[in-house]
């Protein structure tokens, strides 16, 4: 990550900018002008395409005057720019691996509606024919085509510039997410080689669990097929960052599309550390709170599951989250220079190997790291993250050794 850098910055991934990847691409038109409030998914900027592209497709006028109050609240409906109802360019193609899923169905249905995407691919093992059929009649621009089963992977990657990854199986209650690893480790493993033969320059998102170790796991892979590049592997911990801002707006009153919570470390229990004291709105928290808040944003996961009661874990909120990563990996594709992100990635913030912060996104991918959330952590955000390094670590390195083993048992095979 040598071109990488680590900037002391103090801004959110939902603060306002001056323009988005789209506003972008039409102001260098000339055709545009963006609001000066533009903000991102759960945040702002995001959704400010997803309105766009609502308001000229399927929303009647009120509905869509609804949603760009709720999109943009400091412009009333009246003040939008006559502009915003031109064509999009839909550039970027987007492949959904498991999308036949709980979170692959959803996340189809979001990515749909997103006007940067031109074409949107669903793999899965199980028959995705119905689903793509389905989703194709949405009055959206992107052509949706459906793929299944190993050997249509390949013709489903080529091409692609965003993949992402929630195959594998979900939690049941009284499971914790490394009880995952066998399943989901081979089945990441297996998606990951093939991602690697046939659109290696691909930004990847991985939702599969335990993310903590699928990620590894997929950089050794890639590192195998000799295409690794740090900056475009990504462990979606999106959800983490939205739940922490669902409830912290909930607790203290705010008003939840301002609200933005860095959350570090990784996505398991108590590696999920939100850092609370770097919220912004800038608001305080009793110790109690913090502990409170803390413990429920680490174990949101389990709530989920308990609740589905064995019928998975959380689909839609990360369906929600996922679409929001994917939003923002396209506006950075697209140029954007201003995307931020939480993720869990290759990283040299900490003396562990990968690690979830603050990232910009760039059309290269990560293209520096949010140092600065880092600094100034409270005492109780201090003994938390030293607490959560050796679960960590413990879980990179299992991953890191399950394709180390896999790799001899193969050399093995190859030579007796
Ligand atoms: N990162 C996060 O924050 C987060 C949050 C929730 C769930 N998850 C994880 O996401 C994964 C998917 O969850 P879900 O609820 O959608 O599960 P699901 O069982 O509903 O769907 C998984 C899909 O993957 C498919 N699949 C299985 N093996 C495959 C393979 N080899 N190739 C392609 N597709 C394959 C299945 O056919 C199924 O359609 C789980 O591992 C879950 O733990 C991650």
């Amino acid at each position: 990550m040598a071109s990488t850098t680590t900037m002391n910055l103090s801004v959110g991934s939902t603060s306002c900018r001056s323009q988005t990847g789209l506003v972008g691409k039409y102001n260098q038109l000339g055709l545009i002008k963006a609001p000066s409030s533009l903000k991102s998914f759960s945040g702002l900027k995001a959704t400010s395409s997803i309105g766009i592209e609502l308001e000229m497709s399927f929303l009647g006028k009120e509905s869509s005057s609804l949603l760009w109050a709720s999109c943009f609240p400091k412009h009333k409906s009246t003040q939008r720019p006559r502009n915003w109802l031109l064509p999009q360019a839909c550039t970027f193609k987007v492949a959904v691996l498991g999308a036949g899923g709980g979170i692959g169905q959803p996340l189809g249905l979001l990515i749909k509606m997103s006007p940067l995407i031109s074409a949107i691919h669903l793999y899965d093992i199980a028959n995705v024919k119905g689903i793509a059929a389905d989703l194709s009649h949405c009055n959206t621009p992107s052509e949706v085509l459906d793929f299944t089963g190993p050997s249509e992977l390949p013709s489903c990657l080529r091409g692609i510039d965003v993949v992402i990854i929630p195959a594998g199986v979900p939690r049941k209650p009284g499971m914790t997410r490394d009880d995952l690893f066998n399943i989901n480790a081979n089945i990441v493993k297996e998606l990951v080689e093939t991602v690697a033969d046939n659109c290696p320059h691909a930004f990847i998102l991985i939702i599969s669990n335990p993310v903590n170790s699928t990620v590894p796991i997929a950089a050794e892979v890639l590192k195998q097929k000799g295409v690794y590049n740090p900056k475009k592997l990504f462990g979606v911990t999106t959800l983490d960052v939205v739940r922490a801002n669902t409830f912290v707006a909930r607790k203290k009153n705010l008003k939840l599309i301002n609200v933005d919570v860095p959350v570090i470390g990784g996505h398991a229990g108590i590696t999920i550390l939100p850092l609370l004291s770097k919220t912004r709105p800038s608001v305080t928290f009793t110790d109690e709170e913090v502990q409170e808040l803390t413990v429920r944003i680490q174990n949101a996961g389990t709530e989920v599951v308990e609740a589905k009661a064995g019928a998975g874990s959380a689909t839609l909120s990360m369906a929600y989250a996922a679409a929001r990563f994917v939003e923002s990996s396209l506006r950075a594709l697209d140029g954007d220079g201003d995307v931020f992100e939480c993720s869990f990635v290759q990283s040299e913030l900490t003396d562990l190997p990968f690690f979830a912060s603050r990232v910009k996104l760039g059309r290269n991918g990560v293209e520096a790291f949010v140092g600065s959330d880092l600094q100034g952590l409270t005492e109780y955000e201090v003994k938390a993250l030293e607490a959560l390094k050796p679960e960590l670590k413990a879980s990179i390195e299992k991953g890191v050794a399950f394709v180390e083993k896999q790799r001899a048992a193969a050399a093995t095979a190859a030579s007796t």
